[in-house]
């Protein structure tokens, strides 16, 4: 069931003992509160984080459309944007008070609308103002806050860019966790989707981090896809997250509560899965609160990746004509499709 408008439902959650061993990147438009859900009937360990939502959002809109989650979706951050210590320090308290587990600012991003707000990736380049937004967020909740960032900005190739820039906040601030995508942000000139792949992957510099400042938990992000990947990286760093794959292809996440959290409990099936993902959407569009089976069924394409059927399982779950019946069962006719079942 979904929480509402009741957020102390989730306080007593707030005590999660977890690892961030293994994360799904927050992703604008992605990984919404369905996405997650899906996520976490795949994986019950891997740390999940949300979408950037603006502190402001959080602090002048309605708190619960941005905040709410579905019970077992924890554990889960939120990631806010925005650079205003007073503003922050409000939109994370509200969310504490939701039950999140985790505060992560987001200082990565290069949209040039983020940019415009000065938030994001241009905070790379303004270290004290991070570190005033992390220390009013740290005094205004009780669970860990958190930094996602880039190694540079623009055409900066240093290392030390990214050292002065996380050394700075470990001196001047209480946070240990530090999310580092592996490639500068470009702002002058490349598309947002063009900063996830062209500038340069430079993982080194990531595990130099890890070397240089062994007592924060260091996870390293960008271009990471499968097992073998992430069990060498956890060779360097405390920590995998991974964006895009774990979107398009979500099983990709079904054997790492058994390979990278010791958790043998039998991993669910594609038949499994694929009940719960129905009931699911029945439940929410009888609860009748305007949510519909197409921002469902858009986060469940990727599932089948790699079985028969897989091509007519995309299709019938993003025809228009068929989803605008708004009726769950269609998830299990998109099901009977797929050729191969395991
Ligand atoms: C559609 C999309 C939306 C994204 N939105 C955010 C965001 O809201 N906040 C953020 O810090 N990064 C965002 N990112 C970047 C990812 O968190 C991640 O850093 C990036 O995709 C690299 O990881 P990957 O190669 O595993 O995908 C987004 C990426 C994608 C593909």
């Amino acid at each position: 069931m979904q929480t509402e408008e009741n957020p102390s439902k989730n306080k007593q959650l707030i005590d999660y003992q977890g690892s961030r061993r293994l994360s799904v990147a927050p992703m604008l438009d992605w990984t919404d509160h369905h996405y997650r859900h899906m996520a976490r009937q795949i994986s019950r360990h891997t740390w999940l984080y949300t979408e950037m939502i603006n502190a402001g959002a959080i602090n002048h809109g309605d708190a619960g459309r941005f905040l709410r989650f579905n019970d077992g979706e924890q554990p889960l951050a939120l990631q806010l944007g925005g650079s205003e210590p007073a503003a922050l320090a409000q939109a994370a308290a509200t969310a504490a008070a939701w039950g999140y587990n985790e505060i992560n600012l987001n200082c990565g991003c290069p949209s040039p609308r983020v940019q415009k707000g000065a938030f994001g990736a241009c905070l790379m380049n303004e270290a004290d103002l991070v570190a005033d937004c992390l220390n009013a967020m740290q005094d205004a909740v009780a669970i860990p806050v958190t930094v996602k960032h880039r190694i540079g900005v623009d055409r900066q190739s240093d290392y030390q860019v990214v050292a002065d820039f996380v050394g700075t906040l470990s001196r001047k601030t209480a946070c240990k966790t530090f999310i580092v995508h592996a490639r500068n942000a470009w702002l002058d000139g490349l598309s947002p989707k063009e900063n996830r792949d062209i500038p340069p992957l430079k993982y080194d510099y990531v595990y130099r981090l890890k070397q240089e400042f062994p007592q924060l938990e260091i996870i390293i992000n960008g271009g990471i896809t499968t097992q073998a990947q992430i069990a060498g990286h956890l060779a360097h760093v405390d920590g995998v997250m991974v964006g895009r794959e774990a979107y398009h292809n979500p099983m990709v996440m079904r054997d790492w509560d058994a390979v990278f959290y010791g958790d043998h409990r039998p991993a669910l099936d594609h038949a499994g899965l694929v009940h719960i993902l129905h009931d699911y959407a029945a439940g929410q569009i009888a609860a009748n609160t305007g949510i519909t089976l197409r921002h469902m069924a858009r986060h469940y394409l990727g599932l089948m990746h790699g079985l028969n059927g897989a091509r007519q399982w995309r299709r019938m779950l993003s025809d228009a004509a068929l989803l605008k019946h708004n009726d769950a069962e269609l998830i299990l006719a998109a099901w009977a499709q797929v050729a191969v079942k395991d």
